[in-house]
């Protein structure tokens, strides 16, 4: 069923090093997303162009622009508004006959930006706890002027496309400005940093929009345990290929906060990307790493895929790329619980592949026993 050259571009793509980007990929730096090579050679491997291309859990939508840009149609699901909100804007980016409207807009823009001035202060958000970790010493001139950016861009436009993606500018410079820094940079730096990566991410959406084609895509702020429930999305084509890399077992990544010092969490990128968020960890993570047997987080991959398995043909193949902070017992248990919801594993060429990821922040609840920064690559087709 699986011919050899496609498995062996996708183990040169696992082994690959290099750190691929290009088109709307970088737009924000999304915990635990996929290399955007390994995802192009899986995809064109077992796809065909105008097939169609489901990740479940779609995070930063990596899958989906590399179907996207390969011909293919794509749906995406995630519980999370902030990973829509990125996929969204990464396959709908600011439109080419907008750039120089938005190139003189953020120049002008920045020139006004300055802590000491007053801006209206967005009481509902802040209310609701959304600017949590933001007002000390080091932190409010940097949420001041995010305030003003925000407060210039309502007077901007009403059009949400453009908006998103000058949202998203933001968020990805107030990204790079408050996670895990030790020292938050100044007001000054932080404009330089804004224009460039304005200037980075309009090459990006040239890059996207040169490749693009007809073929269509959807972003759905779902759980994937319901995707049968939109059984109208798939009548007239049932996915060939399911890529996707769901939450990791034991495995704490935070894709719904920021840290700001390396420790205190702040929900600030739901505000920036106004998308209400209302959820702790263990709602994106499938429950809590440390509960015994990890019963929650399986329950949830089991109906999570028997609700895909619904929307599959015999031709679909699922391929995942997953960690696990003990391999032991989590490997065997989480290929039950796919038999479970009606796939079998099959493995290319006799040998998983397995591949090193280096630089992951994650944390695995078992002291010692951390295989975290090794990803597998499982292959299933339905049962
Ligand atoms: C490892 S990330 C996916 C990263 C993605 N492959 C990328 O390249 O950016 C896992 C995602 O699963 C989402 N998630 C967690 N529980 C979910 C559920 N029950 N249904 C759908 N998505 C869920 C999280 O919000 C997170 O975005």
């Amino acid at each position: 069923m699986v011919k050899e050259n496609n498995i062996s571009a996708v183990l040169d793509a696992a082994a690959s090093k290099k750190r691929v980007s290009g088109f709307t990929h970088d737009f924000y730096n999304y915990p635990a997303r996929f290399s955007p090579l390994l995802a192009r050679e899986i995809i064109k491997s077992f796809s065909q162009p105008g097939d169609l291309v489901l990740d479940p859990f779609m995070g930063g939508g990596t899958t989906l622009v590399e179907a996207k840009v390969l011909g293919r149609h794509a749906i995406g699901f995630d519980i999370s508004s902030l990973s829509s909100f990125l996929s969204s804007v990464k396959l709908n980016p600011l439109p080419k006959n907008r750039f120089s409207f938005y190139s003189n807009w953020v120049r002008t823009t920045l020139l006004e930006l300055n802590c000491h001035k007053d801006v209206k202060r967005p009481t509902e958000w802040i209310s609701k706890g959304y600017q949590r970790n933001l007002s000390n010493k080091q932190t409010w001139p940097i949420r001041k002027v995010i305030e003003q950016f925000l407060e210039s861009l309502d007077g901007a436009t009403n059009d949400e496309l453009e908006k998103n993606f000058m949202r998203c500018v933001l968020l990805k410079t107030s990204q790079w400005a408050l996670d895990s820094k030790k020292v938050i940079p100044n007001v000054q730096q932080f404009k330089l940093k804004l224009i460039e990566n304005f200037e980075s991410m309009i090459e990006g959406a040239e890059d996207f929009w040169s490749s693009s084609n007809n073929s269509l895509t959807l972003t759905i702020n779902k759980p994937a345990d319901c995707i049968h429930n939109h059984t109208e999305l798939f009548i007239n084509r049932q996915p060939k290929l399911v890529l996707t890399s769901p939450p990791y077992p034991g495995i704490h990544v935070v894709y719904h906060r920021w840290q700001v010092f390396g420790k205190r969490e702040t929900p600030a990128p739901f505000w920036i990307a106004n998308s209400l968020d209302g959820h702790g960890l263990s709602h994106y993570a499938m429950g809590d790493r440390k509960q015994k047997g990890l019963s929650t987080y399986f329950s949830n991959i089991k109906n999570s895929f028997a609700s895909v398995r619904k929307v599959c043909n015999d031709d679909t193949i699922v391929i995942q790329v997953l960690a696990f902070s003990d391999i032991k017992w989590q490997l065997p248990k989480y290929l039950r619980t796919m038999e479970e919801a009606g796939f079998v594993e099959f493995i290319p060429n006799e040998q998983r592949i397995w591949r090193d990821v280096p630089n992951r922040k994650w944390y695995a609840h078992q002291k010692g026993r951390t295989s975290s920064s090794q990803e597998v690559i499982l292959f299933h087709k339905t049962m």
